[in-house]
């Protein structure tokens, strides 16, 4: 049979394979990768090799490129268009990335590369595992228009839909303005790195010219920025890798998708192991504060908790760790910072956690110690009504198993919010430090016995007499324990015990909310 003389050898078919992925890998080019580097910055490539378990990385969609003829483009075609997509694992756990690459357009977004995002999201959701996003992008690729803004909204629209059905989580590492931000803004958790990441919808330039304010890019948007003061982001890292490792780490608490239940750890630490320091932990003054993060620890698996938001509305505490090797996510009043008050801020950061756990079946663990909702002229007008509201509708509609620990104070409104056992906690238990009441016996006694103090020879000794006497009466957990409000009072030592065999007990429940389209949470 005679050849054909066009015909390529098999060599020559596999080194244009190789020649395209060589090409492709290369994304802008040696100098742009250099110039990535100086910043202080690895590549989309270099980081996905970071986040992923070696070697488990399997790219789609390399030779993609955009379809724009305007501007000159149509000779400035690049495999990949400036965002590498696909997927891998962590800890040997299916996960669909994508990895915007700024040497490519300065990672701007095409329609092309819109498509390379949505098409990894859509595999993610009908497979039910989670999406990692890691952002560096000059924005909406400006040669393209409105097909760039296009390409925005279809990946808006399918943070929407799987939020909820599987875990999203974005890395901010390098700029990320405009309308991009509401992308990582949807998603579940935002990681920034500090001083090479920022966040904003419109930048210093834009606001000097509209509002005559200078600020800049760091102090407008950056990581600090958004953990301390907007609360937009959950953590700022030194570096890279910090970042992709906490990605690592904060993935291990959840399960693959809403359907599935999140991995549980061997642990070495014993499940009954006494915890005596918790005996004197709480003061016994009422005023003096303790850190609740060292009740935490004492009682979490190797006292290991990964806090979330640790930079905003510190009188709330939430975060992750392990009891008896199940994920749990903690929300703990914090006596150290404000006392541990509601306010608008910390509502708000604990009820989106809880609804996070709760969309996730991750068990909830409430600790309690509140002096009540933050008064004030400030709190009333900044809508604490509607914000404390959204913590309540949280806690009231999470059918995860829920466990309350009351260590101190559960006064008044909050004692109802902090997952009481009236909005459907499983368990409730108490320290007997705990004081239930409907507010702090000073406030009590100013009221119900305004008279009685305003006549008596002396008032401060009478006022002491009968504040001793509401705290003897009222100040402890017992009369909530005679109602069945709380299921025990529990020896402080013992609270590791307690803990793992209640999650122990509850890892079947079933419940669920009335069939509805959705709920009217307080927005
Ligand atoms: C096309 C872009 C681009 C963009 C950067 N580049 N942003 N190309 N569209 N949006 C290109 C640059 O032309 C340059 O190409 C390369 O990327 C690197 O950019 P540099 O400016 O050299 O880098 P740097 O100095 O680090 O500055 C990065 C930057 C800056 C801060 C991101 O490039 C910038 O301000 N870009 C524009 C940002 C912006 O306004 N985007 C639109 C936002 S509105 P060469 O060929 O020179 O290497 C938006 C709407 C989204 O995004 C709406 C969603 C609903």
């Amino acid at each position: 049979m005679a050849t054909d003389p066009t015909a390529r050898t098999h060599d020559q078919i596999l080194a244009e394979l190789a020649a395209r992925d060589e090409r492709a890998r290369l994304g802008g080019g040696e100098a742009a990768i250099d110039k990535q580097h100086q910043r202080g910055k690895l590549t989309a490539r270099e980081r996905l090799d970071a986040l992923l378990d070696t070697g488990s990385f399997r790219e789609l969609d390399r030779h993609v490129v955009h379809d724009c003829t305007d501007f000159g483009m149509a000779d400035k075609r690049v495999p990949g268009d400036g965002v590498v997509t696909g997927y891998g694992r962590i800890e040997g756990r299916l996960v669909y990335v994508f990895a915007q690459d700024f040497t490519v357009f300065g990672g701007s977004l095409s329609a092309a590369y819109a498509r390379k995002i949505c098409k990894v999201m859509d595999l993610a959701t009908n497979n039910g595992a989670p999406v990692i996003g890691l952002n560096d992008s000059g924005g909406a690729r400006i040669q393209e228009g409105v097909a760039s803004l296009g390409g925005y909204a279809d990946i808006f629209l399918r943070n929407t839909l799987a939020s909820g059905v599987v875990p999203q989580l974005s890395a901010i590492m390098g700029p990320c303005a405009g309308g991009a931000v509401y992308s990582p803004a949807i998603t579940d958790f935002i990681v920034m790195v500090e001083k090479t990441s920022f966040m904003f919808v419109t930048g210093p330039e834009v606001i000097k010219t509209v509002t005559h304010e200078d600020v800049t890019k760091e102090e407008l948007g950056g990581a600090v920025t958004h953990t301390e003061k907007s609360g937009v982001a959950h953590f700022h890292v030194p570096d890279e890798l910090a970042c992709l490792a906490l990605l690592r780490e904060l993935l291990s608490y959840m399960p693959d998708n809403n359907l599935s239940e999140p991995p549980r750890r061997e642990t070495n630490d014993v499940s009954d192991r006494d915890c005596p320091a918790l005996d004197t932990i709480v003061p016994t003054n009422p005023n003096k504060p303790y850190d609740v993060k060292d009740v935490i620890t004492a009682v979490a698996d190797e006292g290991r908790f990964l806090e979330v938001q640790p930079g905003y509305a510190g009188n709330i505490v939430v975060g992750f760790c392990r009891l008896g090797g199940r994920s749990v996510g903690v929300v703990a009043n914090q006596p150290a910072h404000l006392a541990g008050v509601l306010d608008v801020d910390s509502s708000l950061k604990g009820a989106r956690f809880v609804r996070f756990c709760d969309a996730f079946n991750i068990p909830l663990w409430v600790i309690e110690d509140v002096p009540g909702f933050l008064p004030g002229v400030q709190q009333e007008h900044g809508g604490i009504i509607k914000h404390g509201a959204k913590l309540l509708y949280a806690f009231c509609e999470a059918t995860v198993p829920k466990v309350t620990l009351v260590t101190r104070k559960a006064y008044g409104g909050a004692y109802c919010v902090m997952n009481s056992k009236h909005i459907r906690a499983d368990l409730n238990f108490a320290w007997p430090t705990a004081e239930i009441a409907v507010m702090g016996p000073e406030g009590a006694v100013n009221i119900i016995f305004r008279r009685e103090l305003a006549d008596a020879a002396d008032p401060v000794a009478k006022k002491a007499e009968l504040v001793a006497e509401y705290r003897e009466k009222f100040a402890n957990p017992y009369r909530a324990a005679e109602l069945g409000f709380l299921d025990d009072v529990i020896a402080p030592r013992t609270t590791r015990a307690r803990l793992v065999e209640a999650f122990d007990s509850l890892a079947g429940k079933r419940d669920r909310n009335p069939p509805k389209k959705h709920g009217n949470i307080p927005l």
